[in-house]
Protein backbone atom coordinates (compact mmCIF):
# COMPACT_ATOMS: atom_id res chain seq x y z
CA UNK A 1 0.00 0.00 0.00
CA UNK A 2 1.31 3.53 -1.01
CA UNK A 3 1.24 5.88 1.95
CA UNK A 4 -1.46 8.26 1.36
CA UNK A 5 -0.69 12.18 1.19
CA UNK A 6 -2.50 12.22 4.89
CA UNK A 7 -0.45 9.55 6.44
CA UNK A 8 2.98 11.32 5.23
CA UNK A 9 2.01 14.89 6.18
CA UNK A 10 1.32 13.20 10.05
CA UNK A 11 4.23 11.79 10.10
CA UNK A 12 6.02 14.49 9.08
CA UNK A 13 4.30 16.42 11.79
CA UNK A 14 5.29 13.96 14.38
CA UNK A 15 8.36 14.16 13.74
CA UNK A 16 8.73 17.40 13.62
CA UNK A 17 6.75 17.81 16.79
CA UNK A 18 9.55 15.21 18.69
CA UNK A 19 12.22 17.39 17.30
CA UNK A 20 10.37 20.48 18.87
CA UNK A 21 9.74 18.68 22.35
CA UNK A 22 12.97 17.60 22.12
CA UNK A 23 14.04 20.82 21.95
CA UNK A 24 11.64 22.62 24.84
CA UNK A 25 12.72 19.82 27.03
CA UNK A 26 16.93 20.48 26.69
CA UNK A 27 16.06 24.05 26.90
CA UNK A 28 14.08 23.69 29.81
CA UNK A 29 16.04 21.31 31.64
CA UNK A 30 19.04 24.45 30.82
CA UNK A 31 16.54 26.82 32.04
CA UNK A 32 16.33 25.37 35.94
CA UNK A 33 19.62 26.66 36.71
CA UNK A 34 19.99 30.20 34.11
CA UNK A 35 19.73 33.38 36.45
CA UNK A 36 17.82 35.03 33.42
CA UNK A 37 15.19 32.19 32.14
CA UNK A 38 12.95 35.19 30.65
CA UNK A 39 15.19 36.79 28.53
CA UNK A 40 14.35 34.19 25.16
CA UNK A 41 10.66 35.21 25.83
CA UNK A 42 11.69 38.69 25.86
CA UNK A 43 14.21 37.83 22.73
CA UNK A 44 10.86 36.42 20.72
CA UNK A 45 8.86 39.43 21.79
CA UNK A 46 11.40 42.10 20.71
CA UNK A 47 13.33 40.51 17.67
CA UNK A 48 10.29 38.35 15.80
CA UNK A 49 12.03 38.52 12.80
CA UNK A 50 14.42 36.09 14.44
CA UNK A 51 11.80 33.83 14.44
CA UNK A 52 13.39 30.11 14.73
CA UNK A 53 12.29 27.61 11.84
CA UNK A 54 10.44 25.67 14.64
CA UNK A 55 8.32 29.04 14.74
CA UNK A 56 8.08 29.39 10.86
CA UNK A 57 6.94 25.03 10.66
CA UNK A 58 4.87 25.11 13.77
CA UNK A 59 2.95 28.39 12.94
CA UNK A 60 -0.16 26.92 14.30
CA UNK A 61 1.28 25.01 17.34
CA UNK A 62 3.80 27.24 18.75
CA UNK A 63 1.38 30.53 18.44
CA UNK A 64 -1.68 31.29 16.75
CA UNK A 65 -1.59 31.69 12.96
CA UNK A 66 -2.08 35.18 12.06
CA UNK A 67 -0.93 34.59 7.99
CA UNK A 68 -0.73 32.62 5.43
CA UNK A 69 1.89 30.54 5.49
CA UNK A 70 4.47 32.18 3.09
CA UNK A 71 5.55 29.98 0.24
CA UNK A 72 8.50 32.49 -1.06
CA UNK A 73 10.17 31.81 2.51
CA UNK A 74 9.59 28.07 2.64
CA UNK A 75 10.58 27.29 -1.04
CA UNK A 76 14.07 29.31 0.07
CA UNK A 77 14.31 27.63 2.86
CA UNK A 78 14.47 24.09 1.33
CA UNK A 79 16.55 25.55 -1.88
CA UNK A 80 19.45 26.92 -0.16
CA UNK A 81 19.09 26.64 3.67
CA UNK A 82 21.73 28.22 5.69
CA UNK A 83 23.36 28.08 9.50
CA UNK A 84 20.69 29.76 11.15
CA UNK A 85 18.28 27.35 9.40
CA UNK A 86 19.78 24.36 10.26
CA UNK A 87 21.39 24.89 13.59
CA UNK A 88 18.19 24.70 15.46
CA UNK A 89 17.73 20.95 13.28
CA UNK A 90 21.02 19.28 14.47
CA UNK A 91 20.66 16.56 16.67
CA UNK A 92 22.33 16.67 20.34
CA UNK A 93 23.51 20.24 20.27
CA UNK A 94 20.18 22.06 21.35
CA UNK A 95 21.34 23.63 24.22
CA UNK A 96 24.24 25.37 22.02
CA UNK A 97 21.83 26.23 19.25
CA UNK A 98 19.52 27.96 21.69
CA UNK A 99 22.70 29.74 23.13
CA UNK A 100 23.37 31.33 19.90
CA UNK A 101 19.64 32.57 19.53
CA UNK A 102 20.32 34.64 22.72
CA UNK A 103 23.16 37.13 21.50
CA UNK A 104 21.64 39.30 18.55
CA UNK A 105 25.56 39.82 17.07
CA UNK A 106 26.16 36.16 17.47
CA UNK A 107 22.42 34.98 15.78
CA UNK A 108 22.58 38.13 13.21
CA UNK A 109 25.84 36.50 11.82
CA UNK A 110 24.37 33.18 11.54
CA UNK A 111 22.08 34.38 9.48
CA UNK A 112 23.75 35.99 6.97
CA UNK A 113 24.01 34.34 4.25
CA UNK A 114 26.93 36.35 2.66
CA UNK A 115 29.33 35.38 5.20
CA UNK A 116 30.55 31.88 5.74
CA UNK A 117 31.10 30.56 9.41
CA UNK A 118 32.08 26.88 10.56
CA UNK A 119 30.13 26.67 14.03
CA UNK A 120 31.77 24.39 16.32
CA UNK A 121 28.66 22.97 18.62
CA UNK A 122 29.43 20.77 21.61
CA UNK A 123 27.45 18.27 22.37
CA UNK A 124 24.31 18.92 24.91
CA UNK A 125 26.02 16.37 27.66
CA UNK A 126 29.34 18.24 27.36
CA UNK A 127 28.01 21.59 28.24
CA UNK A 128 26.10 19.20 30.90
CA UNK A 129 29.18 18.07 32.48
CA UNK A 130 30.98 21.10 32.72
CA UNK A 131 32.29 21.78 36.37
CA UNK A 132 31.08 25.36 36.05
CA UNK A 133 28.32 26.87 34.12
CA UNK A 134 29.65 29.02 31.03
CA UNK A 135 28.35 32.19 32.43
CA UNK A 136 30.42 31.81 35.46
CA UNK A 137 34.06 32.93 35.68
CA UNK A 138 36.14 31.90 39.04
CA UNK A 139 37.79 35.18 38.88
CA UNK A 140 34.35 36.94 38.95
CA UNK A 141 33.60 34.71 42.28
CA UNK A 142 37.37 36.37 43.63
CA UNK A 143 36.69 39.73 43.22
CA UNK A 144 32.46 39.74 44.13
CA UNK A 145 32.07 36.81 46.11
CA UNK A 146 30.42 33.80 45.56
CA UNK A 147 27.01 35.39 46.75
CA UNK A 148 27.26 38.73 44.72
CA UNK A 149 29.11 37.50 41.24
CA UNK A 150 25.80 37.28 39.21
CA UNK A 151 23.44 39.07 41.70
CA UNK A 152 21.29 42.40 40.80
CA UNK A 153 21.82 43.76 37.15
CA UNK A 154 26.13 43.94 36.91
CA UNK A 155 26.07 40.41 37.63
CA UNK A 156 23.84 39.66 35.19
CA UNK A 157 25.64 41.78 32.73
CA UNK A 158 28.65 40.05 33.58
CA UNK A 159 26.98 36.56 33.39
CA UNK A 160 25.41 37.73 29.47
CA UNK A 161 28.67 38.66 28.94
CA UNK A 162 30.82 35.54 30.05
CA UNK A 163 28.01 32.90 28.03
CA UNK A 164 28.46 35.56 25.03
CA UNK A 165 31.78 35.03 25.19
CA UNK A 166 31.69 31.05 25.33
CA UNK A 167 29.29 30.81 22.42
CA UNK A 168 31.75 33.29 20.34
CA UNK A 169 34.89 31.08 21.32
CA UNK A 170 32.65 28.31 19.10
CA UNK A 171 32.75 30.12 16.31
CA UNK A 172 35.24 30.38 13.33
CA UNK A 173 34.52 33.32 11.19
CA UNK A 174 35.20 31.09 7.63
CA UNK A 175 34.35 28.09 5.52
CA UNK A 176 35.77 26.19 4.10
CA UNK A 177 38.14 25.62 6.92
CA UNK A 178 41.62 23.78 5.78
CA UNK A 179 43.56 21.82 7.69
CA UNK A 180 46.33 23.40 9.76
CA UNK A 181 45.02 26.93 9.10
CA UNK A 182 44.51 29.22 11.91
CA UNK A 183 41.30 31.25 12.56
CA UNK A 184 40.44 33.40 15.16
CA UNK A 185 36.96 32.74 16.38
CA UNK A 186 35.04 35.26 17.42
CA UNK A 187 36.34 35.47 21.08
CA UNK A 188 39.17 36.42 19.58
CA UNK A 189 41.57 32.68 20.47
CA UNK A 190 43.40 31.38 17.43
CA UNK A 191 41.94 27.47 16.55
CA UNK A 192 43.54 25.35 13.98
CA UNK A 193 42.58 21.44 13.33
CA UNK A 194 44.64 18.76 12.48
CA UNK A 195 43.35 14.45 11.15
CA UNK A 196 44.34 11.32 12.84
CA UNK A 197 43.34 8.57 10.69
CA UNK A 198 40.13 9.66 9.90
CA UNK A 199 39.13 12.06 13.41
CA UNK A 200 39.40 15.36 13.81
CA UNK A 201 40.65 17.25 16.44
CA UNK A 202 40.65 21.07 17.27
CA UNK A 203 43.97 22.75 18.70
CA UNK A 204 44.43 23.61 21.26
CA UNK A 205 42.83 21.32 23.39
CA UNK A 206 42.49 18.34 21.41
CA UNK A 207 38.95 18.38 21.05
CA UNK A 208 37.50 15.61 19.31
CA UNK A 209 34.94 16.25 16.11
CA UNK A 210 32.68 13.82 16.52
CA UNK A 211 31.07 14.48 12.67
CA UNK A 212 30.50 17.48 10.38
CA UNK A 213 26.75 17.24 10.70
CA UNK A 214 25.94 19.40 7.97
CA UNK A 215 27.02 21.54 4.97
CA UNK A 216 24.87 24.89 3.81
CA UNK A 217 25.48 27.32 1.66
CA UNK A 218 26.97 29.39 4.14
CA UNK A 219 29.06 26.91 6.24
CA UNK A 220 29.07 24.00 8.21
CA UNK A 221 28.24 22.67 12.02
CA UNK A 222 30.65 20.35 13.55
CA UNK A 223 29.28 18.60 16.31
CA UNK A 224 32.03 17.89 19.19
CA UNK A 225 32.73 16.08 21.94
CA UNK A 226 33.92 18.75 24.29
CA UNK A 227 33.89 22.30 24.60
CA UNK A 228 36.67 24.71 23.21
CA UNK A 229 38.31 25.90 26.29
CA UNK A 230 37.88 29.15 26.10
CA UNK A 231 38.98 32.13 28.31
CA UNK A 232 37.39 34.48 30.06
CA UNK A 233 37.67 38.01 31.78
C1 LIG B 1 31.72 30.16 1.19
O1 LIG B 1 31.31 28.80 1.12
C2 LIG B 1 31.06 28.29 -0.18
C3 LIG B 1 30.60 26.87 -0.03
O2 LIG B 1 29.36 26.80 0.52
C4 LIG B 1 32.30 28.40 -1.05
O3 LIG B 1 31.99 27.96 -2.34
C5 LIG B 1 32.82 29.81 -1.05
O4 LIG B 1 34.04 29.87 -1.76
C6 LIG B 1 33.01 30.32 0.38
N1 LIG B 1 33.42 31.71 0.36
C7 LIG B 1 34.54 32.11 0.99
C8 LIG B 1 34.82 33.59 0.91
O5 LIG B 1 35.27 31.37 1.61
Amino acid sequence: MTPTRSMRSNRLTTSILFTFLLASSASALWALSFPFPSRQQQIALEHKEHQSIMDKILPGIVQPQKTAPDEDVNAKDSSSPIISDVLPKTKGINIFARLTRDFEPVANRLNDASKNITVLAPRNSAIQALPRKPWENPEDYKKFGEVNAYEGQDGQDRAKRNLQRFVEAHLIPASPWRVGEEVETLAGEKLKWTKEGDKIFIQPGNIEVNSVAEKVHNGEVWVLNDVINYRQG
